[in-house]
């Protein structure tokens, strides 16, 4: 299998005049292979999205390597499809337009692209509302936008960062079950950030288990649970054990006990 994303001993430091910097990022260490769906959890400000953003090409590494495909990240790449923590979307665009956007940058045919829009619109169930302008929609509409638009130029990876975090628990789930499908029809390469465990084990083939600031590789688990998965998988007993794993990891067991749960 090659190597889709690397990170080598990844180091982030911001500093700002006058102001002590802050270690974001501590020698982080991660292959991805093509294909592979990879979840990365850990704890608010452990420097989750700082991570996708250096994989993104929108921030550069204070030390160490990112590489997509075996190149040196250093801008944003065409080949990536990016779901950010918040939607920014363009407010003067319609739905329709935000997500056709990439083509537009990417100078690619809007004729092949509109009918790709049209079927994701149908996926993230936003059909009707191609017309509207973003501050008409629900914050979760909004990020099923943004959605839409990494997934319409067919990009081999995408990176999503707590990509359904604004999303209802019902609408997440199916999101997730869709995501999933994309994914095993579309063989994509998925790193996706979440700070809930139980969607992590649900959707990777791996869990990145990150520290505290600053953010380390603390764990890497490999997730044995059967493919293709469907929620039901969230009822093997396999699945509540590496669940378990990972809040003991994060220390999440000994805060949940004192608060007598
Ligand atoms: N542009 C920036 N300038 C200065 N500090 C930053 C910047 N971006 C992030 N940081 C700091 O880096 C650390 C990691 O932030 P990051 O957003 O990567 O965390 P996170 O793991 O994504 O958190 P959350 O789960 O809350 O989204 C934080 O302490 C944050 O304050
Ligand atoms: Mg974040």
């Amino acid at each position: 299998m090659d190597t889709a994303i690397s990170l080598s001993d990844v180091t982030k430091r911001f500093t700002r005049k006058g102001l002590p910097a802050v270690h974001a990022v501590d020698r982080v260490s991660l292959e991805v292979s093509d294909h592979e769906f990879v979840c990365v959890v850990g704890p608010s400000g452990c420097g989750k999205s700082t991570l996708l953003r250096i994989l993104a090409g929108l921030t550069p590494v204070t030390e160490g390597r990112a590489a997509i495909s075996g190149e040196t990240v250093v801008s944003p790449r065409q080949d990536v499809g990016i779901v950010f923590q918040k939607p920014v979307l363009l407010p003067w665009f319609t739905v329709f337009d935000n997500i056709m956007l990439p083509i537009k940058i990417y100078g690619l045919s809007e004729e092949k692209a509109s009918a790709a829009a049209r079927q994701l619109i149908e996926l993230v169930t936003l059909t009707g509302f191609e017309k509207s302008y973003p501050h008409e929609l629900s914050g979760g509409m909004q990020q099923r936008v943004a959605l839409a638009r990494a997934l319409v130029h067919d990009p081999k990876m995408l990176l999503m960062d707590e990509p359904f975090g604004a999303l209802d628990a019902m609408t997440r789930q199916v999101m997730n079950v869709e995501l999933m499908r994309i994914w095993e029809t579309r063989k994509k390469t998925v790193l996706l950030i979440t700070h809930d465990i139980a969607e992590a084990v649900f959707l990777a083939d791996r869990v990145f288990v990150m520290s505290a600031r600053p953010g380390r590789i603390l764990e890497t688990l490999q997730i044995e649970l059967p493919r293709p998965r469907r929620l039901q998988a969230m009822t093997d007993p396999r699945f509540a054990d590496y669940v378990q794993h990972i809040q003991k990891l994060l220390g999440l067991d000994e805060s949940a006990a004192m608060l007598g749960h």
